[in-house]
């Protein structure tokens, strides 16, 4: 069975309160248990972590090296700024799927660089909640058919 850590970057926190026009009603409890809905139809498992720091985030992605076997991840606002995480990406070689909830391209062009999506399978932004349980989705079938 693939295990998968999702990691949720800074201020998703205050999901379901920040910002509702942007990222909509959902709080984190929403998204975790979304995810492991999914990840039981999809008979996976997931283990959910936020953090506001970002070396949390990284130690987080150093230490899934031989327990989980991809990662799902919104960096927040990390996403543009943190060549630390990518690098730490790229350091455990994990299959990831970036995920947003908001179409970062519809925003700010500050918003629009992605340090992640270069070395991420791919990227889902955009739809909300839905955009975390399409990224699981997309990343269990990558890893499936890599076997
Ligand atoms: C976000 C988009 C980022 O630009 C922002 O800083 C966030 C949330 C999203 O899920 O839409 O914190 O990652």
């Amino acid at each position: 069975m693939f295990s998968i850590l999702v990691l949720h970057g800074p201020n998703l926190n205050l999901l379901g309160k920040r910002e509702p026009g942007i990222y909509g009603s959902s709080t984190l409890e929403d998204i975790v248990r979304l995810l492991e809905e999914e990840a039981t139809y999809h008979k996976v498992t997931v283990s959910s972590l936020q953090s506001n720091h970002e070396g949390v985030l990284v130690d987080a992605i150093h230490a899934a090296l031989g327990k989980h076997q991809g990662l799902l991840i919104n960096a927040g606002a990390y996403t543009h700024t943190s060549v630390a995480i990518r690098d730490a990406i790229v350091a455990v070689n994990l299959p990831t799927v970036e995920v947003h909830l908001s179409n970062i391209y519809r925003r700010e062009a500050f918003r629009h660089h992605s340090y992640i999506a270069p070395v991420a399978i791919g990227q889902i932004s955009g739809f909300g909640a839905d955009s975390y349980r399409l990224g699981l989705q997309a990343l269990v079938n990558h890893l499936k058919e890599r076997g």
